[in-house]
Order: C-alpha cells, then sequence, then structure tokens
C-alpha cells in the first residue's frame, strides 16, 4: 500500500481516472487510488473503477441540502480514506470555497485547453470557434474561481483545418492521460506546492 493516498472526484466516463490507475499498475507512479467519489448515479466511470478493484462512494449533489453540504460529505469520504491529494477528473461542478480550503494546495484538476485560454464547458469547441492554431490541456491546482488556480502542467496539441471539436478532444485527451499522472508524480515526489500564481516544487 502506497502512503500517497489519492482521491478522484469524477462526473462522466471517468478516462483520466482510468489512465490515472494504469500509470499505477504498470508501476510508473507510486500512489494508490485510495476512493472515487461520483456525484451523478448515473456516471459511466462508477462501474469502469469498480472493475478495476477500486472503491467508488456515488454521493448525489441533488440529495445535499447545499453546495456545502455535499462538499462537506465529498471532504468526510475524503479524509475517513487518509486521501493526502483530490483529483478532479472530468468533475463538473464548481467547489465550494469551504472545500477548496480544507484541502488548500492539495486539489488539482485537468482542463483541455492551455489555460488561460478557454476556460469553462467545451474548451475544445472554443478553440475551433476561435480559429486558434494550438491549443491542448492543462493541469492545474484549484482554487475558488474556476479553471484559475495556480498551473502545474501544460501540454500543447496543434488545431488541424478539418478538426471538429469530437477529433480535437480526442487528440487532447490521450496528452491529458500523459501529464495527469506526471503532475501526480511531480506532486508526491517533488512536493509541488502553490506560491501566488505559480505552481513551484519545495526545496
Ligand atoms: C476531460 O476532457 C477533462 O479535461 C475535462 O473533462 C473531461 C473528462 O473526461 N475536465 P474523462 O471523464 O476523464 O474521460
Amino acid at each position: 500500500m502506497s502512503a500517497n493516498r489519492v482521491g478522484i472526484l469524477i462526473s462522466g466516463r471517468g478516462s483520466n481516472m482510468l489512465a490515472i490507475l494504469d500509470t499505477i499498475e504498470r508501476g510508473d507512479l507510486d500512489a494508490e487510488v485510495a476512493v472515487v467519489i461520483s456525484n451523478d448515479p448515473k456516471a459511466a466511470g462508477i462501474a469502469a473503477a469498480r472493475a478495476r478493484g477500486v472503491r467508488v462512494e456515488v454521493l448525489d449533489h441533488r440529495a445535499a441540502r447545499s453546495r456545502e453540504d455535499h462538499d462537506r460529505r465529498m471532504a468526510a469520504v475524503l479524509e475517513a480514506a487518509g486521501v493526502r491529494l483530490v483529483c478532479l477528473a472530468g468533475y463538473m461542478r464548481l467547489l465550494t470555497p469551504w472545500f477548496v480550503e480544507r484541502f488548500a494546495g492539495r486539489i488539482l484538476n485537468i482542463h483541455p485547453s492551455l489555460l488561460p485560454a478557454f476556460p469553462g464547458l467545451d474548451a475544445q469547441k472554443q478553440a475551433i470557434d476561435h480559429g486558434v492554431r494550438m491549443t491542448g490541456c492543462t493541469v492545474h491546482f484549484v482554487v475558488a474561481e474556476m479553471d484559475a488556480g495556480p498551473i502545474v502542467l501544460q501540454a500543447p496539441v496543434a488545431v488541424r483545418d478539418d478538426d471538429t471539436p469530437e477529433t480535437l478532444a480526442a487528440r487532447i485527451l490521450k496528452e491529458e492521460h500523459r501529464i495527469y499522472s506526471e503532475a501526480i508524480r511531480m506532486f508526491f515526489e517533488g512536493g509541488l506546492q502553490m506560491a501566488g500564481r505559480r505552481a513551484i516544487r519545495k526545496g
């Protein structure tokens, strides 16, 4: 068992979650996914994680009294599981300031653009609509403002003339799967932390 316990929050298919599990299984990342939490009982990632023997908790946000109530339930599960790092992987809800403060400097997210360009939903379509030649993906620390925290890693992906949001998303996803595990490794091995706008390694 690794001391580097990770909790993953999902809302959908969970391909980034699976890529992290693959990297751990290959022995390329010294970490353990202690728990996966889905806010959506219909998320395909739930069955995918269970099929890999990973503990999954379904915490339907619609059952909570408020956004903070939901986040407090998630925090209780994560803390009881001894999680040191929380990874958002297609988690489609904005975290409350309470949660972000509770896990300050210990939450990562992956976003399918080179932030600060194209935050929010449909980042790949935003990139095509804007006509950029280069987009990509970003792993960043999570702060209360959406897609705005210190940047840990980015990978560029060229936009082709005939790209659709789907074809572009597929090429970006390959890079997401690579850099998310790399960022987790930097967190645990490099003592990655937030310092103002930057993500830096301790020491
Ligand atoms: C990814 O494109 C990620 O960047 C974004 O949501 C998508 C999640 O995909 N935040 P998956 O659930 O990991 O397959």
